[in-house]
């Protein structure tokens, strides 16, 4: 009976104890209580608690749960990856995969794509659906969303995260927790902080100014605490100034939990532990994935023994144990009405391609080339190894076992497969020969159109975690394969799957272009109905796409600023990533951040700025856009923010608001963007904190970052 009860969790030990020890509902020991306030059932479970009991809570007793305490009805915590989807099941206690097969589920696009929608209600629908998932599969807590921020081009996981503005990481991923948190699920907002890189992922030294870390690398984490109350955060492997992060006394308890107020739980990345006392001084509160037995964990007997030695606080512990309990309770684990979610439905696999019609970025359309109208196509050539390669699985953990993937190739055929021939040829493969390529090109001559499908994919030294990429080259002889393929047929519309590549040899040549990151398990239906104009492409780029790699920031300082030498990396650019870089140095990209064209066209006017009501705004941005083509689409309006007298250097421009608007064609909407005093202030140092000055500023309204069609001068007084 007790096994069964253990196994079974909270919901029968309420019910057991209800019914066997007690008559009525008033007399439930007030942490079971739901109508108590959380910190009243908190503190009340905690008096409760044995150590031995509370040293279990604060380490892992399995690869992704810790201990169930069955005399008190808290059941085993489960923790899964995130942030695309519910990762299969893993373990017990190794990395393979578990082998259930009831483990399938909704894989969604790259958190890159999802940053390309610039869309956060639908972030907060993505996170909602995998918090759905999430309970559906008896998880309760889901390591994502992945928000560092991508410095180089190179970073292995740039996938996975949000792209290179702190503004745009900021508010997708608090839309997204929002969103999974609403389904009695913790978000465990990821890694923090500085983990930009793979390479020597678990033991570099990042050397960041402060401006660099408070002004680009801690907004998201900051948004994800203020704004979306995230009940986890998960520490990096790396270390920052000298400290890993799980023991990092600046990062976790003075900026996280002293300046932010975060309430809630830290865990280790899985292994990221080095040290008892000084991850349990330094503000780490639960130790995940080490790889030693779970008694041997650092939090687990070393920590008892420095407890019981008098060399490590009681209070400590309790502060800790606190805040794992406060995430359970919050997210409802000990109640009986807790949420139960839903598993591979139509409308999950409905946002995923959702976020893939919405994220993939059209970046080139030379004489409207694209939409394809199927109805004057006899015969389209699909080229390239991605067109029917399974991606959604790849990445390591972020990895999905996709409930199905629909590939590039199946989209196609599924949209107009019954009307039109479709051909299709590898071209590339790794370790390919001569020969694919032939047949490929025999295939684009005797097509009307073809469709390339290439670029990058998962594996190690691509887009894979673990490792970074080496250059930001093409693989497998691609560029030369585009060129000829492009001259076999001018008729060439090309699909890069992956994050950025050069592709100066071959852009040129093509006459359309559409990045579809890893668009998901409906990846292939959301191309095709882009392809085809069932819906029209809004993405824009989350990041710069650089000409070459040799322009970018990281790169520009030498090997002591990416990938480090004697084992530390110095952010020798500090603020200046991303289009920082590229606008104040004035470096050409190939597609500027925030770009992305559509099939129809809008058009901008009539910039106001409107002074605040005297409270939290100071001043509102108000424009009008027009769709004036003939096709509904969407527009992403960005706004900058130029200062003209900096006391300290500013980036030439920095991003304070955005809005995405769906437009019937001839339709117009007026767009307004409030600003508050934090759009114009930048981090002083000297002063340990925030600065609007008083000065004049340029606010600046477009469709990209380069293509500024609204300006108006603000004067910023004196508070
Ligand atoms: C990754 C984390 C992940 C964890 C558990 C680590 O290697 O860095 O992002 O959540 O493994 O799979």
């Amino acid at each position: 009976m007790k096994i069964q009860l253990f196994e079974m969790g909270a919901i029968s030990f309420l019910l057991a104890w209800s019914t066997v020890s007690v008559p009525g509902a008033e007399s439930l020991p007030p942490y079971l209580d739901a109508n108590q306030p959380v910190e009243t059932r908190m503190d009340n479970l905690l008096s409760r608690l044995t150590l031995a009991e509370k040293i279990s809570l604060i380490h892992a007793d399995s690869k992704f749960t810790t201990a169930a305490i069955p005399r008190l009805g808290i059941p085993r915590r489960w923790l899964d990856d995130g942030p695309l989807g519910v990762r299969e099941d893993i373990g017990p206690d190794t990395w393979q995969p578990a082998g259930h097969t009831d483990d399938f589920s909704t894989a969604m696009p790259a958190g890159i794509c999802l940053a390309a929608t610039w869309d956060p209600d639908l972030g907060f629908r993505e996170g909602e659906a995998i918090g759905q998932e999430a309970r559906a599969r008896g998880k309760d807590i889901m390591l994502g969303p992945g928000v560092n921020i991508l410095r180089t081009p190179l970073c292995g996981r740039n996938f996975e995260y949000l792209g290179e503005d702190p503004y745009l990481a900021s508010q997708m991923c608090v839309g997204y927790i929002r969103g999974e948190q609403s389904q009695d699920i913790s978000s465990c907002v990821k890694h923090f902080a500085l983990n930009n890189q793979e390479t020597d992922r678990g033991t570099i030294n990042v050397e960041a100014d402060e401006r660099a870390l408070r002004e680009i690398y801690l907004p998201a984490f900051k948004a994800a605490v203020q704004d979306a109350d995230v009940w986890c955060v998960m520490a990096a492997y790396n270390q920052f100034r000298g400290q890993h992060c799980s023991e990092n006394d600046y990062l976790l308890n003075k900026i996280l939990k002293g300046e932010w107020g975060f309430k809630g739980l830290v865990m280790s990345d899985w292994g990221g532990v080095h040290d008892t006392r000084g991850c349990a001084l330094n503000g780490l509160d639960l130790e995940m994935g080490t790889d030693r037995n779970y008694n041997d964990f650092y939090f687990a007997q070393p920590y008892l023994d420095l407890l019981q030695k008098g060399e490590l606080p009681m209070a400590g512990l309790d502060d800790k144990v606190r805040r794992n309990l406060r995430v359970m309770i919050a997210t409802h684990v000990l109640d009986a009405n807790r949420k139960t979610g839903s598993l591979n439905t139509a409308a999950h696999q409905a946002v995923a391609r959702h976020v893939a019609e919405e994220g993939i970025v059209l970046l080139k359309n030379e004489n409207q080339l694209l939409p394809l109208d199927a109805t004057r196509i006899k015969t389209i050539a699909v080229i390239g190894e991605n067109a029917i390669r399974l991606q959604a699985h790849g990445g390591d953990s972020s990895g999905i076992k996709a409930f199905y993937e629909i590939t590039p190739l199946q989209g196609l055929v599924n949209r107009v497969g019954t009307t039109v021939n479709i051909v299709f040829s590898e071209g590339y493969r790794k370790g390919g020969g001569p020969e694919l390529a032939e047949r490929a090109i025999a295939a684009a001559k005797s097509a009307d159109v073809v469709i390339y499908v290439g670029g990058l994919n998962h594996d190690r030294g691509f887009d894979c975690e673990g490792a970074d990429r080496a250059d930001m080259k093409l693989p497998y002889g691609q560029d030369e394969l585009i060129q000829k393929i492009a001259a076999a047929n001018p008729k060439t519309v090309v699909v890069l799957e992956g994050t950025m590549v050069e592709m100066d040899s071959w852009l040129d040549k093509v006459p359309a272009l559409l990045q579809a990151w890893y668009p998901g398990m409906e990846g292939g239906n959301a191309l095709a109905r882009v392809l085809f104009g069932d819906v029209d492409p809004s993405g824009k780029l989350p990041a710069t796409f650089p000409k070459k790699l040799s322009d970018t920031p990281a790169y520009a300082f030498g090997p002591g600023a990416y990938p480090g030498t004697n084992g530390t990396v110095a952010y020798a650019e500090g603020l200046l990533v991303g289009y920082r870089w590229y606008d104040t140095k004035n470096i050409e990209p190939q597609f500027p951040f925030g770009f992305g064209l559509s099939y129809t066209t809008f058009k901008y006017s009539d910039l106001k700025l409107i002074p605040g009501d005297g409270t939290n705004e100071i001043v509102t941005a108000q424009f009008e856009i027009e769709n004036t083509g003939k096709r509904a689409g969407a527009e992403v309006a960005q706004l900058y923010v130029h200062e003209k007298n900096p006391r300290l250097m500013r980036p030439e421009k920095e991003l304070k608001g955005f809005r995405k608007v769906f437009l019937q064609p001839g339709e117009k909407q007026t767009v307004s963007i409030p600003l508050t005093r934090g759009a114009f202030a930048y981090y002083d140092p000297a002063q340990n904190g925030w600065v609007a000055q008083p000065d004049s500023f340029e606010i600046q309204v477009g469709s990209s970052s380069r293509d500024l069609l609204l300006r108006d001068n603000f004067n910023l007084a004196e508070k």
